[in-house]
C-alpha cells in the first residue's frame, strides 16, 4: 500500500507517518503544502524521510491559494455566524486537492491527515477528497489510535527515535496561513477567559498599535483586488502586504464561540488582518457599483455561501452554482477604495469607480431635475394600499 500523508514536519505529522508506515505496512509518501503559514520549510523533506517516508513534495501554493480560493470567497463577502473570515475552511479544499493529485500521480491507494475525529478540518479534506476521487482510501489516525493526548504522542515519538523539539508544548492549537491565524483550545476553552492579546501573532496588541492613522487605497477588477496605494501586485503579495497594514493598526482580530458541523460549540481567536481590510473594502466598492436588487439577492446567498465553506462543501455543485451568480455580480465591482486604519478600526472614507450608479444629480438636496418629489406621493400610497385594507378589516381588531 502507498500512503500520502499531509505532513507539516510538527510532532503529529510526524509521528502520523510512522505511525501509518507501521500500521498499515505502507510505503508513506509526505505532502507540505506552503499556504503562508510562515514556518521554516527548509529541510522538512529531510525530516520527513528520517521519520520513514520515502519522499516528501514540499509546494508553495500561496498564489493559487490567494487566486482561486481565498479572492472567490472575498467576491461572495462570505462571513460565518455573522464574524469568521473562513481562513482555516478556506484553505483545506486546496490542500485536499493536492493530496489528490498527488496520490494520483504516484498512484497512491490511500491519503491521511492529522485532522481529529472532533472537528470541522477532517470533514473539509475529506469531502474534498471524495468528490474527486469517490473510492480513495482515507487515513484519520487520530480516528483510529489509541492515543489520547500529546504525552501518548511523545512517548510515541521518543520509542521511534522521532525528534521531539523541546520548545514547550503550545498553549494553543493554532492555525496559520496568508488570510488568518486561529486559536482555540487551552485556557480558550472557557468562554469566560479573555485571549491574553501578548500572544497575538498576526496584529499587534491594541496597546502598541501606531499612534498615527493610516489611509490605504485598495484598486479591485471585477471584484478581485490588484492594487495596494497604486502598487499592481500578485494575489499572494496583496495578503502579505495588507496582512502587514492590518497588523501595526491591530485590525481584525475576532474572539468568537462558532457552531461546529459536527455539532458542538467551539471557541475560537482569528486574526485576519488583510482579510478585514479587504472585506470591508469590497463592501464599499459595491455600494457605488452593484445594482440594489443584485446587491441584495447576493447578500442574502451569504450565510449559506459561508457554510458551503464551513462545511467543507467547497467542491460541490451548491457552492459551484451560487460562485457563478457571485462572479457574475462582480461584473462591474471595479475601481478605488480608500479605507483609514487606526487603532483595531477599519472605515471606508472613500470610494470611486468608471462604472458608480451612484448620481449625484438624483441624490442631491439641492438639485430636483432628475427627481420629481411628486411621484413618491403616489409611490406611498400604493405601497400602503395592503396596509389600509388592513387596517380596515376586522382582522386588525384581533
Ligand atoms: N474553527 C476554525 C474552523 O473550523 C479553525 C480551525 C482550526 N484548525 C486547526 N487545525 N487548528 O475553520
Ligand atoms: C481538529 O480538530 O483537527 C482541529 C479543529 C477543527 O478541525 O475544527
Amino acid at each position: 500500500m502507498k500512503v500520502i500523508v499531509a505532513y507539516s514536519g510538527g510532532l503529529d505529522t510526524s509521528v502520523i507517518v510512522k505511525w501509518v508506515k507501521e500500521k498499515y505496512n505502507a510505503e508513506v509518501i509526505g505532502f507540505c503544502a506552503d499556504v503562508g503559514q510562515e514556518e521554516e520549510l527548509n529541510g522538512v523533506e529531510a525530516k520527513a524521510i528520517r521519520t520513514g517516508a520515502t519522499k516528501c513534495y514540499v509546494e508553495d501554493l500561496n498564489e493559487e491559494f490567494a487566486r482561486d480560493f481565498i479572492f472567490p470567497m472575498m467576491q461572495a463577502n462570505a462571513i460565518y455566524e455573522g464574524n469568521y473570515l473562513l481562513g482555516t475552511s478556506i484553505a483545506r479544499p486546496l490542500i485536499g486537492k493536492r493530496l489528490i493529485e498527488i496520490a494520483r500521480a504516484e498512484g497512491a491507494d490511500a491519503i491521511c491527515h492529522g485532522a481529529t475525529g472532533k472537528g470541522n478540518d477532517q470533514i473539509r479534506f475529506e469531502l474534498t477528497a471524495y468528490a474527486m476521487e469517490p473510492n480513495i482510501k482515507i487515513i484519520a489516525p487520530w480516528r483510529e489510535w489509541d492515543f489520547t493526548g500529546r504525552m501518548d504522542l511523545v512517548e510515541y515519538a521518543k520509542k521511534n527515535g522521532i525528534p521531539v523539539t523541546t520548545t514547550a508544548a503550545k498553549p494553543y492549537s493554532m492555525d496559520r496561513n496568508l488570510l488568518h491565524i486561529s486559536f482555540e483550545g487551552g485556557i480558550l476553552e472557557d468562554p469566560w477567559n479573555e485571549f491574553p492579546e501578548e500572544i497575538a501573532v498576526m496584529t499587534k496588541p491594541l496597546s502598541q498599535a501606531s499612534d498615527t492613522p493610516e489611509d490605504v487605497i485598495i484598486y479591485f477588477e471585477k471584484g478581485i483586488p490588484k492594487k495596494v496605494n497604486g502598487e499592481e501586485l500578485s494575489p499572494a503579495n496583496i495578503m502579505r502586504k495588507l496582512n502587514a497594514l492590518g497588523k501595526n493598526h491591530a485590525v481584525g482580530r475576532v474572539d468568537i464561540v462558532e457552531n461546529r458541523f459536527v455539532g458542538m460549540k467551539s471557541r475560537g481567536v482569528y486574526e485576519t488582518p488583510g482579510g478585514t481590510i479587504l472585506n470591508l473594502a469590497h463592501r464599499g466598492l459595491e455600494e457605488i457599483t452593484m445594482d440594489r436588487e443584485v446587491m441584495h439577492l447576493r447578500d442574502s446567498f451569504i450565510p449559506r455561501y459561508a457554510d458551503m465553506v464551513y462545511n467543507g462543501f467547497w467542491y460541490a455543485p451548491e457552492r459551484e452554482m451560487l460562485q457563478a451568480a457571485i462572479t457574475e455580480s462582480q461584473k462591474f465591482v471595479t475601481g478605488e477604495v480608500r479605507v483609514k486604519l487606526f487603532k483595531g478600526a477599519c472605515h471606508v472614507t472613500g470610494r470611486r469607480s468608471e462604472y458608480s450608479l451612484y448620481d449625484d444629480h438624483i441624490a442631491s438636496f439641492e438639485d430636483n431635475r432628475a427627481y420629481n418629489h411628486k411621484d413618491a406621493e403616489g409611490f406611498i400610497r400604493l405601497n400602503a394600499l395592503r396596509l389600509r385594507v388592513l387596517a380596515n378589516s376586522k382582522q386588525r381588531r384581533y
